[in-house]
């Protein structure tokens, strides 16, 4: 950081209101603004680029509806400010989903019923996405503890449980498909035999 990105203006209060000019990438876009050092990510990402999918809940760390990707990291959108994210790529619900890397967990989620109002949902997929990620073969109670930070007020955890077992269990069936269509197109047997849950869409 220097001291020529910065800026000041002044706030309904007249209060002086430090800014500083950032570029980051937002779901594979350039993007270049001047932003209040006090803004957070998430009220960056919906109110100065229109991406709602990210929700505001507690705005204290608790109940993950503000999750977003930054460098590859599940982040707290109402804890990271956006002068944080300069210079790096941030992944929201909007990119993911349009991108076709959430299919199987968001089918996963309709099939199953694990969403009643949706307040909570791009937060537990991008959550559970980062648990597919890091865990090949969870256990249930697992689940429960890696999505324990994200909090549903309406259609309980059973269900949204279920899905993400459902999920693995699609991708690791998918994961195994794809292993041996690239043994059979190379006529050679697969050395590993498994195929990690990030190669595959989730
Ligand atoms: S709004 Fe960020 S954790 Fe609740
Ligand atoms: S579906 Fe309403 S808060 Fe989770």
């Amino acid at each position: 950081m220097t001291d020529s990105v910065f800026g000041t203006s002044a706030s309904a209060t007249g209060a002086v209101e430090q800014r500083m000019r950032i570029q980051l990438e937002v779901n594979g876009q350039r993007i270049e603004r001047e932003v209040l050092v006090r803004q957070h990510l998430v009220d960056f990402l919906r109110e100065e680029l229109g991406l709602t999918g990210s929700h505001l809940g507690c705005e204290h760390g608790v109940c993950g509806a503000c999750s977003v990707i930054v460098d590859g990291e599940l982040v707290r959108g109402c804890l990271t400010l956006a002068v944080q994210a300069q210079g790096k790529a941030v992944e929201t619900i909007e990119g993911l989903s349009d991108s076709g890397q959430l299919a199987i967990l968001q089918q996963a989620f309709l099939e199953h019923n694990a969403m009643q109002c949706g307040f909570c949902t791009p937060g537990m997929l991008l959550t559970a996405r980062a648990l597919m990620q890091e865990l090949l073969e969870p256990s249930r109670e697992v689940i429960r503890e890696y999505m324990s930070g994200n909090y549903c007020r309406c259609t309980g955890y059973q269900a949204i449980v279920d899905a993400i077992e459902t999920a693995i269990r699609r991708s690791k069936a998918l994961g195994a498909a794809n292993s041996l269509g690239s043994a059979k197109e190379s006529l050679a047997p697969s050395t590993s035999g498994t195929v990690s849950a990030s190669e595959v869409s989730l």
